[in-house]
């Protein structure tokens, strides 16, 4: 694909982990192009990356911060009852500012959904893209595999793993999700497009389980529990309501299949393949042996 020369690409919540990730690609591949983080910290971000403030609770802010940008990735935050109206907000901001390009990073799974249900304000932010940008492009995500390694490091010290069912979930490395993202702001021929990162495989959650105690010489089963079960045993373990309600929602998409995708997104954006989840896991996972 052709490339087009001096653009200024805007990286919206930069300093993240997905944020410093997105922006660490592009000033590795970006061959003249200006690269602009947008965050709430802009003290933070490094040159040759051009730091600005952006906050989206607070949209006057962000006409500064996406004025000139010709693309725009806009990551969203971990705020679930906030982030449909960051969305809106981040879209419009955007649109107003004249990027002729929005990227937005959605979720595996997203459809039309009332909060607090997992995928609610992604759905929304993709639809209002989809209706006001002049060019757009959704990347969704699957699970990050490093969001799995704390329920793995749960799970062994409660001895199973558990889910509300059987599932397969695509766990996908933040920096494979990067790569990906870092692709399209810097590609052509994405308009109008809706890609998957995902993992190189969906791990059914028994498969989960033995790859842990294959890692750490542990033994370690997948267990269905109900959701009452699972309720009981977060509230036990002293997480608060909210965390306990985000836990049974992500629990509920593995569920229902929403992140049981595998595509060849990462490696076509991204230029290389998807690490396996067993490579991030093994990283994170100390045998007793070693
Ligand atoms: N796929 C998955 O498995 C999974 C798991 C967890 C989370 N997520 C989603 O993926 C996002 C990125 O993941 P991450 O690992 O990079 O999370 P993270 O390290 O916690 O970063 C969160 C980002 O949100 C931005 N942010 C928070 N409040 C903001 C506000 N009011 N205005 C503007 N930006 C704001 C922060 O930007 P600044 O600090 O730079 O302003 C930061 O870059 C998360 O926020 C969440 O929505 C996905």
């Amino acid at each position: 694909m052709k490339t087009r020369l001096n653009m200024k690409i805007g990286v919206s919540g930069a300093s993240g982990h997905l944020g410093r990730a997105t922006v660490a690609e592009l000033v590795q591949r970006s061959g003249g192009h200006e690269v602009v983080a947008i965050s709430r910290t802009p003290e933070t971000i490094t040159a040759p990356a051009q730091g600005r403030f952006g906050d989206y609770n607070r949209p006057e802010s962000l006409a500064e911060a996406y004025a000139g940008l010709d693309r725009l990735l806009i990551i969203p935050t971990l705020e679930p009852g906030k982030r449909a109206a960051q969305h809106v907000a981040a879209i419009d901001a955007a649109v107003r500012a004249g990027v002729k390009h929005i990227v937005f990073m959605s979720t595996a799974g997203a459809r039309q959904e009332e909060e607090p249900a997992l995928s609610a304000s992604y759905w929304r932010g993709e639809q209002h893209l989809i209706a006001t940008a002049p060019a757009w492009t959704i990347l969704r995500m699957n699970f990050y595999a490093e969001s799995f390694v704390q329920q793995a490091q749960a799970s062994l010290g409660q001895g199973v793993l558990t889910g509300l069912a059987e599932n397969r979930v695509a766990f996908v490395a933040r920096g494979d999700v990067a790569a990906a993202a870092a692709g399209i702001l810097i590609g052509d021929g994405h308009a109008g497009a809706i890609y998957n990162a995902t993992g190189p495989e969906r791990l059914s959650g028994a498969e989960r389980a033995a790859l842990i105690a294959e890692i750490t010489g542990r033994p370690l089963a997948f267990l269905a529990i109900t959701e009452e079960q699972l309720r009981a045993g977060l509230t036990q373990a002293g997480l608060p309501v909210e965390v306990v309600n985000i836990a049974i929602s992500i629990q509920a998409s593995f569920a229902v299949g929403a992140f049981d995708i595998v595509t060849g997104d990462v490696e076509r954006l991204g230029g290389r393949p998807p690490k396996p989840l067993r490579d991030v896991l093994a990283g994170a996972l100390k045998s007793p042996s070693a």
